[in-house]
């Protein structure tokens, strides 16, 4: 996959990622606004871990953002199941020389709509801290709508914390019956 964005593109992760990965991903600045999952440091041995786990993943939901010479950052979905299998939650990251630059709100913007034909869905939600502006300004410039505060729903580096709810949702709604087909009793 290859969608490209400007000087920018989203594409597979290959193997030789695993040094610009850890070149930017050992940030505290980053790993304060993931979950746990995404470790502090991150090593090489780690990138080599995620680039095994995507590269087994089917369907693939988790890419690289890249320029032309190195990978920059990440962006994925993490697919529902059962009845929130429409569902998809969405998150991503960028390497710190690139903030600020208006990158991740187009990154976001092309990979939503990417992702609701690919994978058929009808919602993409994210749930940044509340704490995190530069995140909460690209869900709003990518028209993500604000559902709620999720109060005390985290606990990262010692803190509680808040988390908004936003989401997008899909144009094309997935309705198990045409209205014209259900029938009133
Ligand atoms: C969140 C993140 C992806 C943003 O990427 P980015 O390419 O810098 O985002 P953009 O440049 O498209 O937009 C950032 C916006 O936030 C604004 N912003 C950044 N820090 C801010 C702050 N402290 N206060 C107010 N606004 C801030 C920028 O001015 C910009 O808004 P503008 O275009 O209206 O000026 C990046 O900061 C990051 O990787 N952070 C760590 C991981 C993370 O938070 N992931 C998301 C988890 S939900």
């Amino acid at each position: 996959m290859e969608l490209k964005i400007g000087k920018y593109m989203i594409r597979d992760w290959r193997t030789r990622d695993s040094s610009s990965i850890v070149k930017y991903a050992n940030n505290k600045n980053i790993w304060a606004n993931l979950r746990d999952g995404f470790p502090h440091p991150y090593q090489l041995s780690d990138a080599e871990n995620f680039l095994s786990n995507v590269a087994r993943q089917n369907p693939r939901t988790i890419f690289a953002i890249a320029n032309n010479k190195e990978a920059i950052g990440s962006i994925g979905l993490r697919l529902g199941e059962d009845v929130h299998r429409f569902t998809a939650e969405m998150g991503y990251w960028l390497a710190e020389p690139f903030w600020n630059k208006g990158i991740m709100s187009k990154i976001v913007i092309r990979f939503a709509e990417f992702a609701f034909e690919k994978f058929a869905l009808n919602r993409i939600f994210a749930e940044p801290y509340t704490e995190n502006t530069a995140s909460v300004r690209v869900l709003e410039k990518a028209e993500f709508v604000l559902e709620g505060t999720l109060k005390a729903n985290a606990f990262k580096d010692g803190k509680v914390l808040d988390q908004f709810l936003y989401s997008k949702i899909g144009h094309e709604i997935r309705k198990p019956y045409a209205a014209s087909q259900i029938v009133f009793r």
